[in-house]
């Protein structure tokens, strides 16, 4: 009886030292990081990413994360020694990564919306906080999981997060926002993708199929089967002590792109999941081609309005959410629940990507990769939704709202009007 309260006693303050230490060990990896900040971002040296050397300061988060791994996980070691096997990916250098098709696609798109240069972007920056915060906090908007804690966030919610632990920083990646790209970059800071046992220093040297494979990134939902029950409080820690940044864009020009690369290209993986379908569904097509090119043969697409139907019939969610590529980007990145440092936007990508690498101070290691430029925007926008009825205008508007809002995008006043 007194033996079992005494182990009890002792389970107790067992984990109360054990959270000590965490708290401890985070305090130090906190100021470490300070220092590898200076250490990484000395702005002129000529050779400015340095190779992985033995012992010196790029190793730290590597080597302190499995040290975490080990207090945390019995099966850590398995995992680590794992890890250390596994050789590094050959990589076939590939400067032609992208498809032209894909380029011209985004070339379209990459346009400045309402670019309005502005004269103070710290500025900027505070004003889009403060909207997001101020429509966080206050009643005036309410959309699902607004009022969800971060702890009750699931797991497969937090795959967009990217982790970064050299630099500290966190970016949750939003399809059609120049994702790619960023995506690039934070291969490149984080070292986590090797060529030839050197670290990828290029951004657009990184073959397209790995930026995009989500073994290539530390991701958040990764974490749990890493420091199991810990993982939520590393992850809290993480959000507090990192730079977390993301990239929106105006929701029906995100719709609008989305649409363009995964419906009017030929893309078997989207036709088969979704085009056939929508036109089963929408388009009173019984048995559609079993294949994209014999459907493109044939002069069978959906169209901008059977994907909107779908995106609007209650039937679609049922089934699965919204695949990422249309999914509204507060549910991809939960932006109530994680306080962003900055808030880039696609219509002023340019200037955003330069003033956030000067703040991660990264900025004299790489470059941002340049985007097209091609055809300013409200014009083709309202073209795209001409054919769409009104009510089913006003109904996206309401399912993308919290995007808008958010965001800072003003409503499309134009496109619901009567
Ligand atoms: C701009 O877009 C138009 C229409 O899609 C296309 O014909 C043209 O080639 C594009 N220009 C560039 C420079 O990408
Ligand atoms: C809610 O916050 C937003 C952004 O700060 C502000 O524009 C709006 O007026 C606020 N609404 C209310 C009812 O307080
Ligand atoms: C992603 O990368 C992993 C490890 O390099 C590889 O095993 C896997 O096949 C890749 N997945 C795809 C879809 O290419
Ligand atoms: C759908 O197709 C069937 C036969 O292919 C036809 O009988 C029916 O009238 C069609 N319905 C609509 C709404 O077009």
């Amino acid at each position: 009886m007194a033996k079992a309260r005494l182990f009890r006693l002792w389970l107790v303050l067992g984990s109360a030292l054990m959270i000590l230490l965490i708290i401890v060990y985070w305090d130090n990896v906190g100021t470490a990081h300070f220092y590898l900040h200076t250490a990484l971002s000395r702005p002129h040296s000529p050779e400015p990413a340095p190779t992985l050397g033995q012992g010196d300061d790029l190793q730290l988060p590597s080597e302190a994360d499995p040290l975490l791994n080990k207090i945390l996980s019995p099966d850590a070691e398995t995992a680590l020694s794992r890890k250390k096997t596994e050789p590094p990916p050959v990589l076939v250098p590939s400067p032609g990564a992208r498809s032209p098709m894909e380029e011209s696609v985004r070339g379209y798109d990459w346009s400045p919306h309402d670019a309005q240069s502005s004269p103070d972007q710290g500025q900027q920056q505070a004003e889009r906080r403060r909207v997001l915060q101020g429509f966080c906090a206050n009643a005036s908007l309410a959309f699902p999981t607004k009022e969800r804690a971060f702890e009750d966030i699931p797991n497969y919610e937090l795959n967009h997060l990217i982790v970064d632990d050299r630099h500290g920083i966190i970016y949750c990646y939003v399809p059609k926002v120049a994702c790619t790209n960023w995506k690039r970059v934070m291969i490149v800071l984080s070292g986590s993708l090797l060529e030839r046992g050197a670290p990828y220093r290029d951004p657009l040297a990184i073959p397209r199929e790995h930026v995009h494979n989500s073994s290539t990134h530390l991701t958040f939902n990764k974490f749990w089967r890493r420091y199991g029950r810990f993982s939520r409080h590393l992850m809290k820690v993480k959000l507090q002590k990192y730079t977390k940044f993301l990239f929106v864009r105006d929701p029906f020009v995100r719709l609008i792109s989305a649409f363009r690369s995964k419906f009017q290209l030929e893309n078997d993986e989207f036709y088969r999941k979704f085009a056939m379908p929508m036109l089963r569904r929408y388009a009173n097509h019984s048995s559609p081609p079993a294949s994209v090119s014999q459907a493109f043969r044939a002069g069978l697409k959906v169209t901008f309005a059977h994907f909107i139907q779908y995106l609007l019939d209650p039937h679609t969610e049922t089934l699965a959410p919204f695949n990422e590529h249309w999914r509204q980007i507060y549910r991809l990145c939960h932006p109530c629940q994680i306080d962003y440092d900055f808030v880039g936007k696609l219509e002023t990508l340019d200037d955003d990507a330069a003033q956030l690498l000067k703040l991660l101070k990264v900025d004299g290691r790489l470059h941002f990769p340049p985007s097209y430029r091609n055809r300013t925007a409200s014009s083709w926008e309202e073209g795209w939704f001409a054919g769409i009825p009104l009510a089913w205008r006003r109904q996206l508007y309401k399912l993308y709202e919290a995007d808008f809002v958010l965001f800072g995008y003003p409503k499309p006043e134009n496109l619901l009007r009567d």
